[in-house]
């Protein structure tokens, strides 16, 4: 009943306020907890919205979308500026409770891949890290066979009488997609008569928005991390800020960043 309803039982606050369980004694580790547990939150929601974006666009029902997508890039700006309270804590912090990770890493965050293979980015190496019929490994196997993000929004072009290649409309959406001149021809057109594209227009704006937003996450993330262990390797056993350094080129939607050479 809708009376014995109260605040903890609606938050599952016992649970939820449990679940913070520091392997050490050292002050700074329950900080460091508490920002990756909120980073998987707001991961599970960005999911929840990019999932509803994809049926909407993909249903034809563009307008309806943008709204899910703001959603999703005011969440990036939330979440980017958390690394501004990480960065309180001080190497000597860090250190002193980092041989307790053991090898556990936001690598392996199955969350974090999901997002990345919704948006596009489909690098299948990171199932490793995932059991066989684990629920983590069914919602990651879902996001790498279903059409991307940008795939559904390159299906709407054709409908606006931009023409498209059957070889990216019909393709293998367990890889990553790769760019084409003629897709980028079709969304320059988009760019130099936005009046005339408006709705295909706003999209391309705010698919930007989100890759924009996610490279700035990865920016203070490689920023923070160099802050905080210089040139030491990862737990998770990249070189560590090397590693990381090379995602900052990976873009989700990249006619819609190479057509910006090309507008006049
Ligand atoms: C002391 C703080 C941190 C350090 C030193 C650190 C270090 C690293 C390193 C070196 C990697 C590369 C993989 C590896 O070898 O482990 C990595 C990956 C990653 N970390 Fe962190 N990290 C920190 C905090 C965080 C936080 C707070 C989050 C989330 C809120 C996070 C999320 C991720 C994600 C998602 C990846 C995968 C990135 C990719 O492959 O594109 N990290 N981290």
């Amino acid at each position: 009943m809708a009376q014995d309803m109260t605040y903890a039982r609606y938050l599952a606050l016992d649970e939820l306020l449990s679940a913070q369980k520091p392997l050490s004694d050292r002050h700074d580790e329950l900080l460091f907890i508490v920002i990756h547990q909120t980073k998987e939150l707001w991961l599970k929601e960005i999911i929840h919205e990019v999932l509803l974006a994809k049926r909407l666009i993909a249903g034809g029902d563009v307008e309806p979308a943008y709204k899910a997508l703001a959603r999703v890039s005011r969440i990036q700006t939330v979440m980017t500026l958390s690394w501004d309270v990480l960065a309180t804590m001080t190497p000597a912090d860090y250190l002193s409770f980092r041989e307790d990770l053991g090898t556990s890493s936001g690598f392996q965050s199955h969350q974090f891949r999901t997002l990345e293979y919704l948006l596009g980015l489909k690098d299948q190496s990171f199932l490793k890290f995932h059991a066989e019929g684990s629920p983590a490994m069914a919602e990651l196997t879902a996001a790498l066979a279903s059409p991307s993000l940008y795939d559904v929004a390159i299906a709407q072009l054709p409908r606006h009488g931009l023409a498209v290649p059957d070889s990216a409309l019909h393709r293998d959406f367990t890889q990553t997609y790769q760019p084409s001149p003629e897709v980028e021809a079709a969304w320059l057109a988009v760019y130099r008569d936005p009046k005339a594209y408006w709705e295909l227009y706003q999209l391309a704006e705010k698919l930007v928005d989100l890759d924009d937003a996610l490279v700035t996450w990865r920016h203070k993330h490689v920023l923070t991390v160099e802050r905080i262990i210089g040139g030491r390797p990862g737990t998770g056993g990249t070189d560590g800020v090397g590693y990381l350094a090379t995602t900052l080129r990976r873009r989700a939607f990249p006619e819609l960043w190479s057509l910006r050479t090309k507008l006049r």
